[in-house]
């Protein structure tokens, strides 16, 4: 009798020391289990989001000859003026995000640069798609090893990450970092690029932020501001 007591009670305690364990190993991996839920997910965010790279890419920046004299931001729907500097809509979030966060701002850019013209650089892109080219990049990241966390924000190009984003997560390795994830849009949303971005790098735990339409940036600093608090990676 005696000794089915004893079992009985270590069995319970290696019960308990089991799932103690389990615990721990979320937030010391910092990587997304599929288990894991919301406020889990939102702590090992937290807990590890570390030094903070906010890294985007836009049109702005990447088309040779800059845009024209007098283009009308509003009517570009992805070009704002921000202080008098003109600034694309990733970059704008962008921008909000390093210093809300504090973190380290990366403008991704490509070596060869896209035409001004607006319909021949969505023809290019859609090429490139096609294609599945990924440019070469000139923008590097220095000290790469030192962030724990990456908030990544980009255009929807043809219902997909832009090609120099492929570039970008080709020369750069995630894993057991944390990736919280931005786009802006023009009525696409994030389409599947939540899900690619977990493919290219499946050893990261990938976080959804905000899908933002094109027209509505320009008064979207207060949301992107609530959000990095919900994910807990605000100052
Ligand atoms: C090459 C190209 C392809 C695009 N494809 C899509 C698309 O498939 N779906 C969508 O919702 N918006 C699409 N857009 C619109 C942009 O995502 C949107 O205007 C965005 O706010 C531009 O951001 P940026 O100023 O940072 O470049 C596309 C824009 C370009 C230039």
């Amino acid at each position: 009798m005696k000794r089915a007591i004893f079992i009985c009670i270590i069995s319970i305690f290696m019960v308990v020391i089991s799932s103690c364990g389990k615990e721990n190993a979320v937030i010391e991996n910092g990587v997304t289990d599929s288990v894991q839920n919301e406020s889990e997910k939102k702590s090992s965010v937290q807990e590890k989001a570390g030094k903070v790279l906010v890294a985007y890419f836009t049109r702005n920046g990447n088309t040779d000859n800059g845009f024209p004299e007098g283009v009308d931001a509003v009517a570009s729907a992805s070009i704002q003026t921000d202080g008098g500097k003109m600034a694309g809509n990733a970059e704008r979030i962008a921008g909000w995000i390093a210093e809300k966060t504090g973190g380290t701002i990366h403008a991704i850019t490509t070596e060869e640069k896209y035409p001004s013209d607006y319909d021949k650089m969505v023809e290019q892109a859609k090429e490139e798609q096609s294609k599945g080219t990924h440019p070469d990049l000139v923008s590097e990241v220095e000290d790469f090893d030192s962030f724990q966390t990456l908030v990544l924000v980009f255009p929807n190009w043809w219902a997909d990450l832009p090609m120099p984003v492929y570039s970008f997560f080709e020369e750069y390795d995630f894993a057991g970092k944390n990736i919280v994830v931005f786009c802006t849009h023009g009525g696409s949303g994030f389409s599947d690029t939540i899900r690619t971005i977990q493919e290219l790098e499946p050893d990261a735990a990938v976080t959804e932020g905000l899908a933002i339409y094109h027209n509505d940036v320009a008064e979207a600093e207060d949301e992107v501001v609530e959000k990095l608090g919900e994910l807990g990676i605000g100052k």
